[in-house]
């Protein structure tokens, strides 16, 4: 190896450390700057000459570091997001200094060949049909707009319209069915695969947002021709699941295709203690679910899952005479998802699931629900503070001023978040959930401990205290 080379390597040993440093820092770093402090900070202009390996380092991470929200930690109940596990991060690590292009057999066998079987593993663990296809994605969006893709192009199929070859102009319409409390990103995925926004057919949910049962049948009785049912398990807020056993005869009987939108809610069949929340899903025709959520991956980690291979591939496939083919059945990384030049996504996945294995992810699951009911009990323990979902999975979300008019308790719920992500002792987030404000807090990070619960909850009692002083 060139002195060169060596040289510029050296820079690798210095990241690790720091990296090293930040994770046993991170359950006690200040809040996060502002971004206007961190826009001020990063400004500088455009570099004309370079700068040595390890200086460009220290530079980044000294600019970076006040910026950063403290996800990896144990007290980080903000959104639902993983915490990034060490063993995932150093095979990230690695898959970026390998440097793999995955896209097909040649590009890299080992990617290839890790991904086939993480994708095996996977079914595996969630208990999904075997011989169901995996697109390793970036995330639950791509995850869901790529099954929906496959979606898309069997029931066309079936109504007799190839939609790769003739687009959706004049196609058959299809009529998408999906609960009114859906994430966010299933729209936007629908969006771009041509289903506008107005006519998606929007299905009530009850109180704990999970769609009804009735008004689907209702629905579904209602339209004619291809059919997509998208049903949700572990809605974002209360963690709640579309009751698919209740649906599936209907939706069977209409020929519809019966999408999951699963991000962190699939993992609930990895885990004996939460797997009746999620019975039944196994019918569904495809499922979507994140890595880098409760697998703890790094980002950007996500899984599309079809139970028909064959549209997955018709979907997604992009083939041109200089990409090599996999001979006979073997299956082609790039066949499965939207893109062909991406991270060898599979080696994270892969070390995740070693790393774990089934019963390492079923205590991980079963230890967050069982945290997240331990903190809705100690808020509730507070006069004033309202749980307001039944904590079955790893979601709680409350309210602040019981007792008060509806006006002063979005209020106080407000000044309580925020008096909550100043003090900095953990983090929590905010929305507004049936008209009206709450704290949510998400108990999904793999280092969390009823140690962090415990504190974290006194902060958030503190918290009430301080703003109902403020605002008697
Ligand atoms: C139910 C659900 N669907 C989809 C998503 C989007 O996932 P991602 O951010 O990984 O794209 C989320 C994210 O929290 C989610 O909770």
């Amino acid at each position: 190896m060139s002195h060169r080379q060596t040289k510029e390597l050296d820079v690798l040993k210095h990241a690790a450390e720091a990296a090293e440093r930040f994770r046993e820092a991170v359950a006690t770093q200040p809040p996060a700057a502002s971004y206007a402090a961190c826009r001020q900070a990063w400004d500088s202009p455009t570099p004309e000459t370079g700068t040595p390996a390890a200086q460009t380092i220290d530079a980044l991470r000294a600019l970076a570091e006040p910026g950063l929200q403290p996800t990896t930690g144990p007290r980080f109940f903000g959104w639902v997001v993983g915490a990034s596990h060490p063993v995932g991060v150093a095979a990230d690590w690695l898959t970026s200094a390998w440097g793999q292009n995955c896209a097909n057999h040649q590009g890299s066998p080992s990617a290839a060949a890790a991904e086939d079987v993480a994708a095996r593993w996977l079914l595996d663990i969630l208990r999904l049909p075997a011989s169901a296809s995996v697109g390793f994605v970036t995330g639950a969006t791509m995850a869901n707009f790529t099954c929906l893709a496959a979606a898309r192009t069997h029931v066309l199929q079936k109504a007799g319209w190839d939609v790769e070859a003739q687009g959706l102009c004049g196609a058959p319409e299809i009529h998408v069915l999906i609960g009114d409390e859906a994430h966010t990103t299933v729209f936007a995925a629908l969006r771009l695969l041509g289903f506008g926004r107005d006519r998606i057919k929007r299905v009530p949910s009850g109180r704990d947002g999970a769609m009804l049962a009735e008004p689907l049948r209702a629905a579904l009785a209602a339209c004619e021709g291809p059919a997509i049912v998208i049903a949700q398990a572990g809605q974002i807020n209360t963690g709640a699941f579309d009751p698919v056993q209740e649906m599936l005869a209907d939706i069977r009987a209409r020929g519809a295709w019966l999408h999951v939108d699963g991000a962190f809610g699939l993992w609930a069949r990895a885990c004996p203690e939460t797997a009746a929340l999620a019975a039944g899903l196994e019918a569904a025709d495809s499922w979507a679910t994140d890595g880098h959520k409760w697998l703890q991956t790094p980002y950007d980690s996500g899984y599309a899952i079809v139970a028909h291979p064959d549209a997955h591939r018709r979907a997604l496939t992009a083939a041109a005479s200089y990409l090599p083919h996999a001979a006979g059945d073997e299956r082609d990384p790039s066949q499965y998802v939207p893109e062909l030049s991406r991270r060898a996504r599979g080696f994270a996945t892969w070390a995740m699931l070693r790393h774990l294995g089934r019963a390492g992810i079923a205590d991980m699951v079963a230890r967050h629900c069982r945290l997240a009911r331990r903190m809705a009990a100690r808020l509730e323990e507070e006069a004033g503070i309202t749980v307001l979902n039944r904590v079955s999975l790893n979601q709680v979300i409350v309210s602040f001023g019981a007792g008060r008019d509806d006006a002063t308790a979005d209020r106080l719920t407000r000044h309580a978040v925020a008096r909550v992500q100043s003090a900095g002792d953990c983090y929590v987030g905010g929305a507004c959930w049936k008209g009206r404000e709450v704290m949510r807090l998400s108990v999904i990070s793999w280092p969390t401990g009823e140690d962090d619960i415990d504190r974290a909850a006194e902060s958030i009692v503190e918290a009430w205290r301080y703003v109902a002083r403020l605002d008697p």
